[in-house]
């Protein structure tokens, strides 16, 4: 059964003098290290360099990020300057990544808590910044929980399943969306196959979703990204679920560069293609995907894996880190308030705004 589904990926240790505590996830599966951060410069430059990632993971760090930027401020300084502070903190941290719209999300709810009017001193500011934090983290390890008690439904015994990317547990607080739906599963006794792409250029599947998998001891098959739609043909896959880092109003979602071109080849093979996300996913503010920013990344991860050299040194490298799915691909979205099947503005709308 399930060995170990609750690593967790980022927390805070300690009070105001505390500090975050995070896998290190560029070092994975060949070194599990655990590094502490202190300061609000090294928090941005672990998003940044994907120490931290995977969306909710990264609105967590960045909601910590927002305490550590505040926390040496005195406690007797004006309320006003520590709110000024925040908000430059606060958009520091924003122009670590683009796309995932959960550290936006979360510095925007940092910024909404500064405002409540019972805060008259910057020591109770500092106080509820840090409480809020917290709030954000083990509400998402909840989410994820529950997105995945709704999932679980979706996946057969039998079945084979395609992820790509990594949206377990270290791509959030713990448990984690996509990988949540197969823990869930898992844990309701079905025996099913996980097939992983290896998601170049920066190999999340294979470093790390493996990994996962191997913990919570479910079977799976490692791949090449450009061997999905064979497997397809070979009737080895059932369904296919992602996670999702932005989600537009209209269903429209980005993911990981390659899962649109997996929602194509599922969509031709008549296979579900499924995201599961959790509502801090979902940006209303934005009609459609053509919304969505999309980050580009250094040449370098291209060109090299690892520090070999794969590539002449002056070719010339286009590096997008996601795509978006436009939302008739997609046969479900998979929240942790339910399951919305055939995405639109209106049943997203009444989901997740309650509307
Ligand atoms: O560049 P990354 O590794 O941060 O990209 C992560 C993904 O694309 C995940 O699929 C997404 O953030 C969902 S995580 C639950």
């Amino acid at each position: 059964m399930l060995k170990r589904v609750n690593i967790k990926t980022i927390k805070w240790v300690g009070g105001m003098d505390g500090h975050v505590e995070l896998i290190d996830q560029t070092l994975l599966p060949g070194e599990f290290r655990v590094i502490k951060i202190k300061d609000v410069e090294t928090v941005r430059q672990a998003i940044k360099r994907l120490q931290v990632r995977g969306a909710p993971a990264i609105g967590i760090a960045a909601a910590f990020g927002a305490v550590l930027g505040l926390r040496r401020m005195a406690d007797d300084a004006p309320v006003d300057k520590a709110r000024q502070k925040l908000k430059e903190t606060c958009d520091y941290l924003a122009t670590s990544r683009p796309t995932a719209v959960n550290l936006f999300w979360a510095l925007q709810r940092m910024q909404k808590v500064a405002t409540e009017s019972k805060i008259d001193n910057t020591r109770q500011l500092k106080d509820r910044l840090l409480v809020e934090a917290i709030d954000i983290r083990d509400e998402d390890a909840a989410m994820c929980q529950a997105l995945g008690a709704h999932g679980a439904d979706l996946i057969s015994p039998g079945d084979g399943v395609l992820t790509h990317c990594n949206a377990g547990g270290l791509a959030t607080a713990e448990y984690g969306t996509a990988l949540g739906v197969m823990f869930a599963a898992h844990q309701r006794g079905k025996k099913f196959h996980v097939f992983v792409d290896e998601t170049r250029p920066l190999l999340q599947g294979a470093r790390l979703t493996t990994w996962e998998l191997a913990q919570a001891g479910i079977d799976h098959t490692l791949i090449c990204d450009n061997m999905a739609g064979a497997l397809m043909q070979q009737g080895k896959i059932n369904l296919v679920i992602t996670g999702a880092d932005r989600i537009a109003a209209n269903g429209d979602a980005a993911n990981k560069i390659g899962t649109y071109s997996l929602a194509l080849l599922a969509r031709a093979h008549n296979i579900p293609f499924y995201i599961a996300a959790p509502s801090s996913t979902f940006d209303l503010s934005i009609p459609d995907g053509s919304h969505i920013p999309i980050e580009e990344r250094p040449p370098k991860e291209i060109t090299h894996v690892g520090s070999n050299c794969i590539a002449p040194a002056d070719v010339n490298v286009y590096n997008p880190a996601f795509d978006v799915t436009p939302h008739q691909y997609i046969a479900a979205l998979i929240t942790e308030r339910g399951v919305i099947h055939s995405p639109d503005s209106e049943n997203i709308r009444r989901l997740i705004t309650n509307a």
